[in-house]
């Protein structure tokens, strides 16, 4: 393992092209290559909620197959840097049981294949999560049909980070069949979800205050026509990759099952018409190498 220094060495500095967004409230190491971040207070009804995605430059959120994850897209190390830094300014990571269950299928060499466990790797940035007043690190899975089993999966074997499920009331009986100790969120009575009371349920009885949304494609296209996303981090990587799977690339068993032969934009959701379509304001962009950070907040 590296040493913290030896660490931020493997990470270039990000070239800030413009940052029109706050400054950091507190001065500490773990900005030193990414510069100044912070946000705005939470909503009184719902956690202040940034999404964080990294697209091939044709707009393209996953391979698929065998490599679906975004970390295939990206292969930065100034990309996984960023994502540890917003996980260091949240209070919980939210995101889509799809992308556990297709990111546990295409990392067989992890975790003896029970999949990865969403923390932060950089210590410099849990210590600075720590100095931000932030508690235990927490990740919620959201699944209305509740048809994962939670034991298949590392993260919740809860020694690492706490792993809740927001679900339906079918889904919650299905889930706790197999697993009694999973802790879940209901905020839903059959096959949907309701969003808004599902957020208004974290920002009151969990006190999050600021959530980071990590996709996938699916919850994150749900979450933003219910207008609940404040925020979205978008990495542009200098690889074109296609929207069709090519008939070269074998198929994943997610794939399998699924029949999937489209490869996701980051929003694969019911979307906008021209008269509702939001418009977002760019808020930074920066460089590392040929790989591009940007931030929009919704206007
Ligand atoms: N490029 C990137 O930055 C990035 C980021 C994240 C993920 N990904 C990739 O994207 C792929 C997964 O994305 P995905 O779109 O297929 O799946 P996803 O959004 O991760 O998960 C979809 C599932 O989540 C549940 N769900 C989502 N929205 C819901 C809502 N509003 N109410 C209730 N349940 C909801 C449903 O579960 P049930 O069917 O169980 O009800 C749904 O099938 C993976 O390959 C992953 O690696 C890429």
């Amino acid at each position: 393992m590296l040493a913290v220094a030896d660490s931020i060495k493997a990470v270039r500095n990000f070239q800030v092209l413009f940052d029109d967004a706050e400054p950091s409230l507190i001065d500490h190491a773990g900005y030193a290559p990414y510069g100044k971040l912070s946000f705005p207070p939470a909503h009184g009804e719902r956690p202040w909620t940034f999404a964080n995605f990294v697209q091939s430059i044709d707009g393209i959120a996953s391979f698929k197959g065998a490599h679906a994850a975004g970390s295939d897209i990206s292969q930065s190390a100034e990309d996984r840097w960023l994502m540890d830094l917003l996980r260091a300014h949240a209070d919980a990571i939210i995101m889509g049981v799809n992308t556990l269950v297709e990111e546990t299928l295409s990392s067989p060499h992890l975790n003896d294949g029970r999949g990865p466990v969403y923390r932060i790797e950089e210590e410099l940035l849990r210590v600075l999560r720590t100095k931000l007043g932030r508690k235990r690190e927490k990740v919620i899975f959201v699944t209305a049909s509740g048809s994962v089993d939670p034991n298949a999966y590392r993260v919740f074997d809860g020694d690492l980070m706490d792993a809740l499920v927001l679900t339906t009331n079918p889904g919650a009986a299905r889930l706790q069949s197999r697993s009694a100790s999973v802790k879940v969120i209901i905020a839903g009575e059959d096959k949907t979800i309701n969003l808004p009371l599902a957020m208004r349920m974290l920002r009151e009885e969990l006190g999050i205050e600021h959530l980071l949304c990590e996709g996938g494609p699916t919850f994150y296209g749900s979450m933003s026509r219910a207008g609940m996303i404040d925020e979205k981090f978008v990495t542009v990587s200098p690889v074109e990759i296609g929207l069709l799977v090519p008939p070269e690339q074998g198929p994943s068993p997610a794939a399998q099952v699924k029949q999937l032969n489209v490869r996701p934009t980051t929003f694969m959701y019911p979307g906008f018409t021209k008269e509702n379509a939001p418009w977002w304001r760019w808020m930074s962009c920066r460089r590392a190498g040929n790989h591009q950070f940007n931030r929009y907040r919704r206007k």
